[in-house]
C-alpha cells in the first residue's frame, strides 16, 4: 500500500483539512490541561533540512516527543545527501527505518521524487513552491480567533512566493477570497493562478487589497535562496510594506499574520507586528499543534 504524503495542501480534501484544524485545537487544549497523549510511541520522524529553520525544526521535534516518539535531524552536509547520493536511493534507505520523513528543500520536484520512492509518509516542510504546514497553523489561528474562515477575505501583500501559493490553494479548498497585491514582476507562479483563479484576485495595489480584509498577511521580500537579489527586491517592494495605514483599511478587527522570520521596517512596520492586531507568535506556536494533528493523521 502506498503511503499518504503531504507535499501540498492539495493532497488533502477540504474536510480533512478542517478536521486537522479542529484536532489541532483539541490537542492544544489537551497539552495545556496536562493530558498525556502518546499514540506515536517508538515512531521516528526523519527530518531533512537543506535550508535553515527555527519554527519548523523545533515544532516537528517537540511535536514528535510529545506524541511519544522521536525525531532525528539530518543536514545534507553531514549525510551522503550532500555528496550526491541519489534521492531515489536515499528515500528507499531512510523510509526503511523511519516512520515518516519531513523535508525542507529548494526544488519541489525533489520532495515529489523522494515521495515516489518512500515507503512512509513524506511531509513538505517548505519548498520553493509551497509551505503547506504553515497554512495548517495559519488556518488554525484564524479559526481560534475568529471562527470559520468560509466566505472570509484575506489580503496577501508582498511577494508572490511559496507561502502565497499555499494561501492560494487554501482559498480555493476552503472557500475564502484571497486578494493578492504584488509588484507586477513578483506575481505568483502562473500554474497557481490558473488552478486557483476562482478564489483569488490579483492586483498591484496593497491599499486596495487590504480594504475590508479579515486577515492581512505578508512575508519576507527575499526568501531563502534569493539572498543575492535582496537589494533589487527591496527597491521593487518599497511600496508594499504593511503599515498602520494599510491595516487601517482592513476590517477593524482584522488579524495581521506573518509566517516569520520577519524583517521590521521592510515588509511590515514594528508598530504593526508588535501591535494589537498581530497574531504572529500564536501562528508560530500553532505550528506545533497543527503538525501534531498532521503527524497523528499520517503516521
Ligand atoms: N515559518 C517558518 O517555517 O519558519 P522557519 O523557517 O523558522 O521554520
Ligand atoms: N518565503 C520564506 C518563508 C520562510 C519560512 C522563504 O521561503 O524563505
Amino acid at each position: 500500500m502506498s503511503s499518504q504524503h503531504f507535499l501540498s495542501l492539495n493532497d488533502l480534501d477540504a474536510n480533512t483539512i478542517r478536521n486537522l484544524v479542529d484536532r489541532a485545537i483539541e490537542l492544544k487544549a489537551m497539552l495545556n490541561q496536562g493530558v498525556e497523549h502518546t499514540p506515536l510511541k517508538h515512531k521516528t520522524l526523519a527530518m531533512i533540512f537543506s535550508k535553515s529553520s527555527t519554527r519548523t525544526r523545533v515544532s516537528f521535534e517537540v511535536g514528535m516527543r510529545q506524541l511519544g516518539g522521536g525525531a532525528i535531524n539530518l543536514t545534507p552536509n553531514d549525510t551522503q545527501i550532500g555528496r550526491g547520493e541519489p534521492i531515489e536511493d536515499t528515500a528507499r534507505v531512510i523510509s526503511s527505518m523511519a516512520d515518516g520523513v519531513m523535508i525542507r528543500t529548494d526544488a519541489h520536484s525533489k520532495v515529489e521524487l523522494f515521495a515516489e520512492y518512500s515507503k512512509v509518509p513524506v511531509i513538505n516542510g517548505l519548498t520553493d513552491d509551497v509551505h503547506p504546514c504553515q497554512l495548517l497553523a495559519d488556518l488554525m489561528t484564524w479559526q481560534e480567533l475568529r471562527g470559520d474562515f468560509k466566505g472570509g477575505r484575506v489580503a496577501w501583500i508582498g511577494d508572490g512566493n511559496n507561502v502565497c501559493h499555499s494561501w492560494m490553494n487554501a482559498a480555493r479548498l476552503l472557500d475564502f477570497k484571497l486578494i493578492i497585491a504584488t509588484p507586477p514582476e513578483f506575481a505568483p507562479a502562473p500554474e497557481f493562478i490558473t488552478l486557483n483563479q476562482n478564489a483569488i484576485e490579483l492586483n498591484h495595489d496593497p491599499r486596495a487589497a487590504a480594504e475590508h480584509a479579515d486577515v492581512v498577511v505578508t512575508d519576507t521580500w527575499a526568501s531563502m535562496g534569493q539572498e543575492s537579489e535582496k537589494a533589487q527586491r527591496e527597491a521593487a517592494f518599497k511600496d508594499y510594506c504593511v503599515d498602520d495605514e494599510v491595516m487601517g483599511l482592513a476590517k477593524a478587527d482584522a488579524l495581521f499574520m506573518h509566517c516569520l522570520p520577519a524583517y521590521r521596517e521592510m515588509e511590515v512596520t514594528t508598530s504593526v507586528i508588535e501591535g494589537a492586531q498581530s497574531v504572529v507568535f500564536q501562528e508560530a506556536e500553532n505550528r506545533l499543534h497543527a503538525q501534531k494533528a498532521l503527524l497523528e493523521y499520517l503516521l
